[in-house]
């Protein structure tokens, strides 16, 4: 029953074939689907070889003997660091910039791969007479600065595990993941910008390493913004002093496949957050070549800017690993949408000519709420490709990111993935697909994903159920850091032998792939199931509505009631009666879906609490649905929201 209703929800006709142009230039060809259908270890073979170079060739592909603990092209070595920059330059390319820097205060450096080579090594040396040597972890907690990428990449030609904290985090949240990966040194900076102000990040690393028995002997400090810091003098070392002080030529340290590359800590359902390892062949195989078909990034002619921050996995694969394997040329930025000006990501694509961009559907609806009359006043003619990552993209959204940004024509591939993952799984392929908006669509080639039900049996189309992985990928992740058991139970444990995502999906009638949010975000309505990305898709898509979040309240009577949260387009509201324009949001989400989907209650607020990566914590919001003591907002990007939204309950229906 409650399939069924959701069967009838989604309805998406519109289709974008791609444009004889787009087809001409793409990447990504059918023949992949049919060799990866055909010979599946024979294709990642030939992956393996098209997008990385290898010191020791592989005989190996897969070795699935100790399942779930994959082994991807065992016996091959190779060095990541060598991939990303070395080879660029000996192929002729050193000249090529790899870097755009675009600092917040408006400062520029373009960093060409030869240079990248060079500072590359320098910091390797420099790590090196740290104390830091093959299989040491480095932590890295820097702000979007060329020496975040230059810190990785020394680490992987020493064959030193990174992980990355992303600069938001606490001081709390850094030690407890140094302390879990036994980290000898941290990579910092006297602080980074955020909206014109320093914001410090060395005094956190203080107070996170500054305890009985931290496993931290040297802090290495990048000087960003010169600020005062404490300073320890047998532990601290500046990066100007120690690394543009080294030799600029340092042999990279060839390891084997499956040697630990990265680990990144992401949150779970609950407890602790979770050491995510990555290792070496399969994680750069997979992440150069979903960036050169997914992407369609041809690196002698593209400019290629992913916004993300390098403290989440899209900027491990598509910041640094995927665009610097395959010698691309890229945008770095700093700073925030907004600052100065609500137009300065529109300003950057125009002064370096992007090509490609690729960010997140919240800053796609934020800039919907800023109005499309901001991007209309720059040159974005050179934008050809638009990728979007990290939540279900309404197709409101998606619609209004090829109109303004993709000036009509751009293909908007929409991107499932997890830091888990390693890589991108589900996307249409630029110049293949048919595009359809709001919807992943299919497993790429060479990945076999399906939805399937309770039984683990998959559910036919129009019908939704969980979204799992049905075979092995070179990218997945190789374990839970210190915890082969979490890893065993989280992913593993609820249908032998398939990858469970967490995430809830839903297959079309063309058998289109919908994501609908993590499990736990799924609603339960009088027994119907409902996604809270569904209804927010439906709210998002009525003239006034610029964001919407949707959660599912207890409640006495419907086990659920669905609650919204809804940001209005500018100037929406103004003259209007709020209780009347609720009426109105609550009847269109009846007349898009149905009904049962319609909002119990809508709450008009200016802004929603996210997280640091910009996603909406609809915890948070249950908690203020339920009428519950909100709880832990550490994690905001801005807990004042929490505070705003408290306040501004309106009576109970
Ligand atoms: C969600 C980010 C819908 C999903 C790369 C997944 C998406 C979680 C999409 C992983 C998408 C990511 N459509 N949902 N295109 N991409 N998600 O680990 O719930 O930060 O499980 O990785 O984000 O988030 P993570």
């Amino acid at each position: 029953m409650a399939e069924q209703t959701l069967s009838h929800l989604l309805h998406e006709d519109r289709r974008f074939p791609p444009s004889e142009q787009v087809r001409a230039h793409a990447n990504g060809t059918a023949e992949l689907y049919e060799q990866a259908d055909a010979d599946f270890e024979g294709f990642w073979a030939a992956r393996a070889r098209e997008y990385v170079a290898w010191d020791t060739d592989f005989t190996q592909v897969l070795d699935w003997s100790d399942a779930p603990f994959a082994r991807w092209f065992a016996d091959g070595r190779l060095n990541a660091s060598y991939n990303c920059v070395d080879r660029h330059v000996e192929a002729g390319n050193g000249d090529r910039v790899a870097i755009h820097f675009v600092g917040e205060p408006g400062d520029t450096r373009d960093i060409t791969y030869a240079d990248l080579q060079t500072k590359v090594a320098q910091c390797a040396n420099a790590l090196a007479d740290l104390g830091v040597g093959t299989g040491d972890v480095v932590m890295i907690y820097l702000p979007m600065i060329p020496e975040a990428a230059i810190a990785m990449l020394a680490c992987a030609r020493l064959g030193a595990p990174h992980s990355v904290v992303f600069g938001g985090f606490s001081a709390d949240a850094l030690r407890s993941r140094i302390n879990d990966a036994h980290a000898k040194v941290v990579v910092t900076a006297d602080a980074g910008y955020r909206r014109g102000k320093p914001s410090a990040l060395k005094s956190a690393v203080d107070e996170a390493v500054s305890v009985e028995g931290s496993p931290i002997s040297k802090v290495l400090v990048v000087n960003r913004c010169d600020t005062n810091v404490a300073w320890d003098d047998a532990r601290d070392v500046w990066w100007h002093d120690a690394v543009d002080g080294a030799a600029g030529e340092r042999a990279p340290e060839i390891v084997d496949a499956e040697h630990p590359l990265f680990i990144l800590y992401t949150s779970g359902t609950t407890g602790k957050p979770k050491g995510i390892l990555h290792t070496t062949g399969g994680y750069l195989t997979q992440a150069a070549y979903t960036n050169a078909v997914v992407h369609d990034l041809h690196p002698e002619s593209d400019v290629y800017w992913c916004t993300a921050d390098i403290g989440w996995v899209t900027g491990h694969s598509y910041v640094v690993y995927g665009p610097m394997a395959n010698g691309a040329t890229q945008v770095m930025y700093e700073g925030t949408p907004d600052s100065p000006h609500q137009g300065r990501w529109w300003e950057i694509c125009q002064q370096y000519g992007v090509t490609i961009l690729y960010t997140a559907p919240t800053a796609i609806r934020t800039f919907m709420k800023w109005g499309a009359q901001i991007p209309a006043t720059y040159d974005l003619s050179a934008i050809r490709l638009l990728g979007s990552v990290g939540e279900p993209i309404n197709p409101e959204a998606w619609m209004w990111y090829r109109e303004h940004i993709g000036g009509g024509h751009a293909p908007v591939v929409d991107t499932w993935w997890q830091t888990e993952t390693g890589g991108i799984m589900i996307s249409p392929l630029p110049g293949i697909t048919s595009l359809c908006p709001g919807s992943a669509q299919t497993a790429i080639p060479g990945i076999v994903a399906d939805v399937v039900d309770d039984m683990a049996e998959p559910v036919d189309n129009g019908q939704s159920g969980y979204l799992v992985i049905t075979k092995p990928w070179p990218a997945m992740l190789r374990g839970i850091w210190g915890d082969p058991q979490r890893y065993k139970d989280t992913y593993w444990a609820r249908w032998e032998h398939l990858y469970f995502a967490g995430d809830g999906a839903k297959k079309d009638e063309d058998g289109n792939i919908w994501v609908l949010g993590r499990v736990d975000d799924v609603m339960n309505v009088s027994g119907h199931r409902l996604s809270t990305s569904e209804i927010e898709s439906a709210l998002v898509s009525h003239p006034a509505v610029a964001e919407a979040a949707v959660v599912g309240a207890s409640d006495e009577m419907t086990g659920q009631a669905v609650a919204a949260f809804v940001i209005l387009r500018a100037g929406a509201g103004d003259g209007r009666d709020e209780a009347s324009l609720i009426t109105e949001l609550k009847a269109h989400v009846g007349k898009e879906i149905g009904a049962i989907a319609k909002p119990k209650s809508i709450m008009i607020v200016s802004e929603l609490p996210k997280t640091r990566s910009g996603k909406i914590m609809r915890r948070l919001l249950r908690d203020v649905a339920e009428n519950r003591e909100v709880g832990d907002v550490t994690t905001l990007a801005d807990s004042s929201v929490m505070d705003f939204i408290k306040n501004h309950i309106p009576a109970k229906a």
